[in-house]
């Protein structure tokens, strides 16, 4: 070969490397945001990354970009490996053309999709972008669309991982909308249909661009940002631990982690953890980590619909999905937000062969004209699809209230729970006692000398024949009823009974949850 061929690849490798140019990328840097390269770099194990398409450059013409043609065209992709397993991963480069997806661009990442998909392995996207890009035209949309149609075929067979860490404007949104899950890196990501500008035209409203679409307004009010980092070394830091609990595809389970922590292990202070007084509220986030492998809970969407705790943990090594209420806040009540947030996890955790452990302490769903008209018929049924859909083993462990239609929906018997349990305390029914009494003996309590005393006398009576656990467990829609300093050895030993689980449902193309 001859030397001048090699030269050449070296000034085209420079030539690639460079990005947008020094001062571009010193504005990136001077806003507390990485360079495409260095995310990558952080994203995977040290010495592990290997790019595709570095010299891709894109072929369009038209308003001054024939005489900008990049190489790479401002998208880094290939593989790596994080903690010594394959994955996928593209990075936009804000520098170069403002990260902004064309043709070219919009190849690089279909390619690395398809690869990804076809080898199994999970694709993560850092997403740092101006959008469509517009000397493109039609071209961009395609290539947009492109990317969508991957998202949606990837869907359930490899996990797909988001993470803003810039503008991400537009329809460009509904990629990492499809994908399982989303971090927004705080202060730099901004994720919105139309921007302040079209919203001040359109409605008048005065936003900023944080107000509308940052981190934090994405993490507690819309739920679309799944975990939000304080910088873009936390977000890939976040990702590399969120990656630890997910299978590398569907057809295999998640990494097994030989638990240092006993399976038996007994703990006395869930014994007495929860309160004497039914109204008195008590933080399940401490029941679940009392209950899991160290500890350890990587909760999801934790800003979004507080009443409702998801996300990921391990019980005696196996990676499990925990769904649990959090009395602490609306008394654990079910409503549409967290509902949403109930079902898409359990699907996804289905998605991956991930066992499900619901903690159900709950008066029952929301009243209220804005849930009613919000639709928390349809939205609340998606908890019952999701749940009675769920092949993955289901265990569940009633730990106070059970009430009316949320003791079915909660990974009920009915539903084909596997293992249902319950502490000594709980309460299930059709009602809560007083709802219950004034419904039974309205008459009587009208007619009672001291009404008030009579109906203290029948919510005891109800609470003693109706509202604990004995009569489910006699008809045998509790497995067993345990005390709760056992709960972690009792749940441990269900889990390895129902690895094996295997469900055969009627053919059909898809069922048609209500979305
Ligand atoms: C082409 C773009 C671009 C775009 C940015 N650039 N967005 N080039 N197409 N969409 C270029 C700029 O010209 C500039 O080039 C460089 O990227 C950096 O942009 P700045 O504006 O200097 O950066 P900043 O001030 O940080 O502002 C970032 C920004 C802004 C907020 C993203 O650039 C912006 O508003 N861009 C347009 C966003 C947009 O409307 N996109 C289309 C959305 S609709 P130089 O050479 O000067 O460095 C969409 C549809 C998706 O995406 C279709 C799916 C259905």
């Amino acid at each position: 070969m001859s030397e001048s061929a090699l030269t050449r690849l070296e000034e085209k490798e420079v030539q690639a490397h460079q990005g947008g140019g020094p001062e571009r990328v010193k504005r990136q840097h001077d806003r507390g945001k990485m360079t495409a390269r260095e995310r990558l770099e952080i994203l995977f194990d040290p010495g592990t990354f290997f790019e595709l398409d570095a010299f891709r450059a894109h072929r369009a013409t038209g308003f001054g970009l024939e005489r900008k043609r990049p190489l790479g065209d401002g998208v880094v992709t290939g593989w790596g490996e994080v903690e010594g397993r394959l994955t996928y991963a593209f990075a936009q480069d804000f520098t170069v053309l403002g990260g902004s997806v064309g043709e070219a661009h919009g190849a690089k990442i279909c390619k690395l999709f398809d690869l990804a998909l076809e080898s199994g392995a999970p694709l993560v996207g850092l997403n740092d972008s101006g959008g469509a890009r517009i000397q493109e035209g039609v071209d961009a949309l395609a290539a947009y669309g492109e990317i969508f149609y991957r998202n949606v075929l990837a869907s359930g067979v490899i996990p797909q991982i988001s993470v803003i860490m810039g503008p991400c404007a537009g329809g460009a949104v509904y990629s990492p909308a499809i994908t399982d899950f989303t971090l927004m890196v705080d202060g730099t990501a901004r994720m919105f249909i139309t921007g302040p500008d079209v919203v001040r035209a359109v409605t008048h409203e005065e936003v900023t661009a944080e107000e509308l679409g940052g981190a934090g307004v994405h993490h507690t009010r819309s739920g679309v940002a799944h975990f939000t980092a304080a910088d873009d070394a936390a977000a890939l830091a976040l990702v590399r631990r969120l990656l630890s609990y997910l299978p590398a595809n569907n057809a295999e389970d998640p990494p097994y982690r030989p638990p240092v922590d006993s399976p038996g292990r007994a703990d006395e202070t869930l014994d007495r953890l929860v309160p004497d007084d039914p109204a008195q509220g008590y933080d399940m986030r401490e029941v679940v980590r009392r209950i899991v492998d160290d500890g350890e809970f990587l909760e999801i969407q934790e800003g979004f619909a507080p009443n409702l705790i998801v996300g990921l943990a391990r019980l005696s090594g196996h990676v499990v999905g925990v769904v649990a209420q959090q009395p602490m806040v609306l008394a654990g009540v079910l409503d549409i937000d967290g509902a949403e947030k109930g079902a898409r996890f359990i699907r996804f955790c289905d998605c991956f062969n991930i066992p499900l452990v619901t903690f159900t302490d709950t008066p029952g769903f929301l009243p209220g004209v804005a849930q009613e008209h919000g639709g928390i018929i349809r939205h609340g049924a998606k908890m019952i699809y999701a749940y009675a859909e769920a092949t993955v083993p289901k265990l569940s462990v009633i730990t106070r209230k059970a009430y009316g239609g949320a003791y079915i929906v909660m990974s009920s018997k009915h539903l084909r729970g596997d293992v249902c349990l319950a502490w000594p305390g709980a309460e299930i029914a059709v009602m809560g006692p007083e709802g219950a009494v004034n419904v039974v003996f309205r008459k009587e309590l009208a007619a009672a000398e001291d009404p008030e005393k009579e109906r203290r006398r029948l919510v005891k009576a109800y609470r003693e024949e109706f509202a604990n656990p004995y009569v489910a467990a006699a008809r045998g829609y509790l497995d067993g009823i345990i005390r709760p300093s056992q709960t972690r050895a009792v749940l441990s030993r269900s889990l390895e009974a129902l690895r094996g689980k295997r469900v055969r449902r009627p053919p059909r193309k898809h069922g048609n949850i209500p979305l």
